[in-house]
């Protein structure tokens, strides 16, 4: 049996009197955590999953054995496939309780809000009986880890269609988990291609090391909070504009530009007033993402409009950014061509930032159940550099003061 892999790699020696080791802004180049679920090599602009190509597995994996990979450790064979299958479809379901308050929640925000999601799911955590991890067995907890990525889909898609003003569609489970996904978003079973395309994005996109969700759950999780409070505080770190906030942005980016003549004067102004560029730019890799090579490779199967447009300003951002910002090694990240592809499948462009927490749930969920595994709690220090201690108090507040 192996031993847990979440302890901390390092000892800093912050016994008392010590003084605090002190990691970089942003926790860069420090690992908080050993895991066994997935790694980004920055460098050579690879990541994986369990050992195995995140881009190859993506090729060749429908998301339910990524997931099945992830959560208990290895590809399925043929049998456990279609058992896992008919054990996440059955779960994809709405719990009355949470269908009946959807209209509500929908409505306090536009279509595709990260805000609704995240109030739904809280809901549908606290319906499905989640509680502290410390206080439920561990099959219990499993379960419902299983369960949160089951219904991630059906209320992303369900809020997306009350929130347009159109009549939610049940689940199906005779359909794949992103067949089943693009399916209650239209009302149409997709077509093979879009089908497809979403299916990689899906894959790609499940876990990428500790990124700032991940690492938000896993914190969560630490102080033995239920699996709901865990995702629920992901989902809240995932709507940032920095994380998983930017495909939707890239295209507003992509319209404000407008023509192809129009980049450079654009991307250069942007880049001088210090603005961040969406889609481009990311903390490990320092060379193109792999994420973003298929994404793009995907976008021109598709015969997608925008991707010559988009290959066009990729090509002028990066030349611009070498220039203005040299030896940070700036590149594409996967959120610039995340929405041309999910666009070409036929997504409502507000609908992705949604669609990429659909697959996100995933990882997050597998993390928790890492960290639960040999957990301690995270409670780091920060250093203080506020007025010096003691201080007095002003006169007005001294005991008899008028
Ligand atoms: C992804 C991201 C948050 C990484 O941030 P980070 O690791 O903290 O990097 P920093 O913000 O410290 O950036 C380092 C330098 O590169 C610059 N930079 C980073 N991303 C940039 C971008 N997209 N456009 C312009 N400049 C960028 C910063 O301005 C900074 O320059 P400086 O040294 O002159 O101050 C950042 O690149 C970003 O905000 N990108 C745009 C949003 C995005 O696409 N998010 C999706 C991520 S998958």
């Amino acid at each position: 049996m192996n031993a847990p892999a979440n302890h901390a790699a390092t000892g800093t020696g912050s016994g008392p009197g010590t003084p605090p080791f002190e990691a970089a802004a942003g926790l860069a180049d420090v690992a908080v955590a050993r895991t066994r679920l997935s790694d980004v090599l920055g460098r050579q602009g690879f990541y994986h999953y369990r050992g195995y190509n995140a881009v190859d597995i993506a090729r060749r994996a429908r998301v339910e054995d990524a997931w099945h990979l992830m959560l208990c450790g290895e590809l399925p064979t043929v049998e456990q496939r279609a058992a896992f299958a008919r054990q996440t479809a059955a779960m994809r379901r709405l719990p009355d309780n949470v269908t009946a308050l959807l209209p509500a929640i929908a409505r306090l925000s536009e279509p595709g809000s990260l805000q609704s999601l995240r109030s739904a799911l809280s809901l549908t955590a606290q319906a499905i009986g989640c509680k502290p991890w410390t206080d439920q067995s561990e099959d219990e907890t499993t379960e419902q880890a299983i369960r949160l990525v089951a219904v991630m889909p059906t209320l992303a898609a369900q809020l997306f269609r009350l929130a347009s003003g159109e009549k939610p569609v049940q689940p199906r489970a005779d359909l794949g988990h992103c067949d089943n996904y693009l399916y209650m978003i239209t009302g149409q079973e997709p077509d093979e291609p879009s089908r497809s395309a979403v299916e990689r994005y899906l894959t790609l996109t499940i876990d990428h090391g500790f990124n700032n969700s991940t690492f938000a759950a896993r914190v969560i999780a630490s102080s033995g909070a239920d699996l709901g409070s865990a995702v629920t505080g992901a989902l809240g770190a995932l709507s940032g504009p920095f994380h998983g906030g930017a495909p939707a942005r890239v295209f507003d980016m992509l319209d404000a530009i407008g023509t192809p003549d129009n980049a450079e004067p654009w991307l250069r102004q942007a880049i001088e007033q210090g603005e961040k560029l969406m889609g481009f730019g990311h903390r490990i890799y320092k060379t193109v993402d792999p994420r973003s090579e298929l994404l793009h490779e995907v976008a021109r199967e598709l015969h997608s409009e925008r991707v010559g447009f988009a290959e066009q300003v990729e090509k002028t951002a990066v030349a611009l950014l070498a220039e203005l910002k040299p030896g940070r090694e700036l590149y594409a990240n996967v959120e610039f061509y995340a929405g041309v592809v999910l666009e070409a499948a036929h997504l409502p462009r507000e609908q992705f930032s949604a669609t990429f927490a659909c697959s996100r749930v995933i990882g997050w969920l597998a993390n928790v159940l890492e960290q639960i595994q040999g957990n301690r709690i995270f409670r780091p220090l920060a250093r203080y550099v506020g007025p010096e201690a003691p201080r007095d108090f002003p006169d007005f507040w001294r005991p008899g003061a008028p």
